[in-house]
């Protein structure tokens, strides 16, 4: 039987510490292992995460500062690391077949010249993926910027990343994850009923099942990752404040908002994360305010709950606004088709891109950098298309334009069932090979997949 919710502390995962700084960039260290965590109340689960924790401890770097890190892989399989919405040279973007085998080590070098966000890694090891990412595999890497900070926006223990995934688990406390290979040496893909998408009946945040958390009724920021394989959330909090619109958005994937958007529900898609600011003074101290997924069930609709402690003087704001204009792109010159769809892939079944599923020596496109792209993706399945190397902005769905979540800088788009989305995307940075792919890991790792490469000089 499962536990009751709101029986374990919220926590925040650490943040870690450089083993060096010097003019090359901040150097840090991290092991791949395996290890045990709490994540249901008295029950040690067994994982595989980076520096044994899950999630992974938190790496924090300035804009523009050359950040390193170096892993070292001690568990069975291979891995590979993805800074997901990193604007990452080729060699270092784990590509999905360049791989750490067991034992070995690599590092990993980030310019990270891109504005403030919150970004995450983990991993993305062709056809494996889903498996790896539920054991443990996952972490926050947040960028930061003295502009950001000179907003005024909720900081320090005010400033909460809130990774939420769902897992099941075995009578013996063990993760429950239906693979076709339990070992994860050649077969990828999952057993039947799973192909559409591995979901869990606990969720976890920050890797606790349904935690809790005492806070002051301040304003707090929240950075909401779903960092689920398959599920989609509606997030919404409980009990609303009086006179609603609780949940006011300041930032997307890639950073923050133009201005903040007011919502009384988001809905967020696997690698989706969206930036809010919550006024916990809206409250009266005693208030318990449970933030709940509206698309749930009996167990899946409590995610985790703010206790309101006490009153606490807040000189934090939300500026109308926020990142200043992007700066202009050139102009569109190329328009892509994209399907999505369900398929057969060797006898069977799968999901394809254009009819083909992954293949790492066979880029679907090309693209030029200095170039501009519109992409029309559509979708027969809930898909939330993510695109490595470049963020894009959504430019509408449909014949309608852009859906109340699709505002800002995006590297993720979630595409409900028989739609239409189109995006822009600049190729600004580097040359080389990349992927984009349905973010639902099950999908990812039964084909629905595809290389692109850029070519050209950067600009
Ligand atoms: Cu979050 Cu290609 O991955
Ligand atoms: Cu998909």
């Amino acid at each position: 039987p499962l536990p009751n919710p709101f029986m374990l502390p919220f926590r925040v995962p650490p943040v870690l510490e450089p083993i060096r700084r010097d003019r090359t960039g901040d150097h840090y260290q991290i092991v791949q292992r395996a290890a045990t965590a709490e994540m249901l109340p008295g029950v040690r689960t067994g994982i595989w995460a980076y520096e044994g924790r899950f999630p992974g401890p938190t790496i924090r770097s300035p804009r523009g500062r050359r950040t390193i890190v170096s892993h070292r892989n001690d568990l069975p399989v291979p891995t590979v690391v993805h800074l997901h919405g990193g604007h990452t040279p080729a060699v270092d973007d784990g590509f999905p077949t360049d791989l750490i085998p067991p034992g070995g080590r690599r590092t990993y070098t980030y310019p990270l010249r891109q504005p403030a966000a919150t970004l995450w890694y983990h991993d993305h090891r062709m056809d494996f993926t889903g498996p790896a990412v539920w054991r443990g595999l996952a972490g926050f890497h947040l960028i930061t910027d003295p502009d950001e900070d000179r907003l005024g926006l909720p900081a320090a223990d005010r400033d909460l990343p809130i990774m939420i995934t769902d897992r099941s688990f075995d009578t013996d406390g063990s993760l429950l994850y239906p693979s076709l290979d339990p070992m994860l040496h050649h077969m990828a893909g999952v057993r039947e009923p799973y192909g559409s998408g591995v979901l869990g009946d606990v969720v976890l945040v920050n890797g606790s099942a349904w935690p809790v958390a005492p806070v002051p009724a301040v304003r707090h920021r929240l950075r909401l990752l779903n960092a689920s394989n398959a599920r989609r959330y509606r997030l919404a909090l409980d009990p609303p404040p009086p006179g609603g619109g609780g949940l006011v958005q300041i930032g997307a994937d890639n950073g923050l908002l133009g201005a903040p958007i007011t919502h009384d529900a988001i809905e967020i898609a696997p690698a989706e994360r969206f930036d809010v600011i919550v006024d916990f003074g809206r409250y009266r101290p005693g208030t318990q305010v449970r933030l709940i997924n509206t698309f749930g069930d009996r167990t899946t609709t409590p995610v985790m709950r703010f206790d309101i402690t006490h009153t606490a003087p807040d000189d934090s704001r939300i500026p109308d606004a926020l990142a200043p204009a992007a700066p202009p792109t050139p102009p569109p010159t190329v328009t892509r088709d994209l399907r999505l769809r369900h398929d057969t892939v060797n006898g069977m079944p799968g999901w394809t891109i254009n009819g083909i599923p992954f293949d790492p020596r066979r880029p679907a496109l090309t693209a030029q950098l200095g170039t501009t792209e519109i992409w029309r993706i559509s979708s027969d399945f809930h898909h939330p298309v993510h695109l490595h190397l470049a963020s894009f902005r959504v430019l509408g769905r449909g014949l309608g334009g852009p859906g109340p979540y699709d505002s800002g800088p995006k590297d993720t788009i979630d595409l409900r069932p028989a739609e239409q989305a189109t995006i822009r995307v600049t190729f600004t940075d580097h040359p080389g090979r990349y992927v984009f792919h349905c973010h639902n890991l099950e999908h990812e790792d039964m084909g629905m997949m595809a290389a692109f490469d850029v070519t050209g000089a950067p600009f």
